[in-house]
């Protein structure tokens, strides 16, 4: 009779694992009672037309899990009562149905927002924000993660030669991008959107004021209200994002003065000094999210905020996603050097704990000289696919759309005549195999401008072409 309640499936989840799981769940309902005796392996095996082993396999493990005892030679008996274990576990099946869970409200409210965005699983042109993965070195890093391995043996367990990295990139953040770091306070995460989370963390109580760029990165608004902090949206000039003075100065200011998240646009020198001057009563954070800063086409880098401010109120934030490849998950924070042994014990706490092995390569990686080697090359890529988007717009596009040309980063701006709404434009492009972001989607309160975000770091120039003739086809 037991042979006829299996129902054994040639599948991916295996003969063993299926018979086990249907025989616990006969003996959990009750099906089974306590007491009654199974067959021997050797005829249940014959009667459902599977090997011995698996019917074996099977008992041994339900004997270990307590539903039945075996002893050698014998046939199992089952060794509970389904009826008591249903009262005990609220369960009979082996499929969980859980009551809907009552979430924190930091969690309520998560699927509410439009950040992260739902795209589709494959990568399509212009989707924004990301680098070209193609052309990344990967045969060269796979020696470097190769040789990272190989040495772990030699450094000894847990014992990350993380100064190599940590000098490193104190080195190259000091000579090319104008940062004062020393390796002590540089913090390797696994993003940059970790870096935030931990500063959010260390400094902000519920209800203190946070002011973000408006349009801004929505990552960091999200980061800030998990603290309980108050998030307000500053808006931009051409300049940047606006001082809004004659108002009480922030706890903290999140800014991305070297290319504003996401119109590109350059902080001027005048308004750097003016936000320094708010945070040097002491009162204030900055923190300066350098995400892209890298890649600048018309004039050299502009040197980070971070390297004017003499008072140490200023976080330098960075990532390795856009430089090499968003899947390489690794980001730094420079701190000041007032907080970095506070923000050192927090990282432990909350776990943003980076792969030893992948900054051992990483330190490689740059110390032999690959890291400039693909910042050059793809600076001089990343150029002319701008280019080639933006006089692609022009011909195709000129009369509907008017492109701000960014002097760096990877995605620029097509602002919408007036009149038109960005996400039915938007919507539209996504269904014709054209991915874009809305600018209005990326703004804290009413959204003051319409556009489409658009990346052209990623995508080949043929591609961005042919998605250009879409776009032309569908607006
Ligand atoms: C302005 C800005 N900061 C930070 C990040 C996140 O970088 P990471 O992937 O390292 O968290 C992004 C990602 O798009 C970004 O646009």
């Amino acid at each position: 009779m037991i042979p006829a309640l299996i129902d054994l499936k040639r599948s991916d989840e295996g003969l063993m694992a299926q018979l086990t799981s249907q025989l616990r769940e006969l003996i959990a309902s009750g099906r089974l009672g306590k007491g009654r005796m199974l067959p021997s392996s050797r005829r249940l095996a014959r009667d459902l037309g599977v090997s011995r082993n698996t019917v074996t396999y099977a008992f041994e493990q339900l004997a270990a899990e307590g539903y039945v005892e075996a002893s050698h030679g014998r046939r199992p008996v089952v060794a509970v009562d389904g009826h008591e274990h249903i009262e005990r576990t609220g369960t009979a099946t082996s499929s969980v149905r859980s009551a809907r869970p009552r979430l924190s409200p930091w969690a309520s409210g998560l699927k509410q927002t439009d950040w992260p965005m739902s795209y589709q699983a494959q990568l399509k042109p212009l989707r924004p924000g990301h680098a070209d993965f193609r052309e990344f070195p990967n045969e060269v890093w796979a020696r470097c993660l190769r040789r990272s391995a190989v040495g772990a043996a030699k450094r000894g367990l847990g014992s990350v030669n993380r100064t190599r990295l940590c000098e490193a990139l104190a080195h190259y953040l000091v000579t090319s991008r104008g940062v004062r770091a020393t390796a002590e306070q540089i913090m390797i995460l696994p993003s940059a959107q970790a870096a935030l989370t931990l500063i959010a963390a260390a400094l902000i109580s519920p209800g203190d004021d946070v002011w973000v760029e408006d349009p801004g990165y929505p990552g960091a608004a999200a980061a800030f209200r998990a603290s309980g902090a108050r998030v307000t949206g500053i808006g931009l000039d051409e300049q940047g994002m606006q001082p809004m003075r004659g108002r009480a100065a922030p706890k903290l200011i999140f800014m991305t003065p070297s290319h504003q998240h996401p119109t590109g646009r350059l902080m001027s020198l005048a308004r750097r000094t003016e936000f320094l001057g708010l945070s040097r009563p002491g009162k204030t954070w900055i923190v300066e999210d350098d995400y892209d800063g890298e890649f600048h086409y018309d004039s050299r880098p502009v040197p980070a905020l971070q390297g004017l401010d003499a008072h140490g109120r200023v976080f330098y934030v960075g990532t390795f996603s856009k430089v090499m490849t968003s899947d390489i998950r690794l980001g730094y924070l420079v701190a000041p050097p007032a907080l970095v042994s506070t923000l050192e014990i927090a990282q432990r706490h909350i776990g943003l704990i980076a792969s030893s092995h992948i900054q051992e390569a990483l330190a490689e990686f740059i110390a032999d000289g690959h890291f400039l080697a693909h910042l050059r090359r793809m600076r001089r890529l990343y150029r002319a696919r701008r280019d080639h988007l933006v006089e692609e717009l022009e011909r195709q596009l000129g009369g509907m759309l008017s492109v701000e040309v960014p002097p760096g980063g990877i995605q620029l701006i097509a602002r919408l005549q007036r009149g038109r709404t960005d996400r039915a434009a938007v919507k539209r492009l996504v269904a014709a195999g054209v991915e874009t972001r809305a600018l209005s989607s990326l703004a804290l309160g009413q959204p003051r401008d319409h556009g489409l975000l658009l990346g052209f770091a990623a995508w080949r120039e043929s591609e961005i072409s042919a998605a250009v003739r879409t776009m032309a086809s569908c607006l």
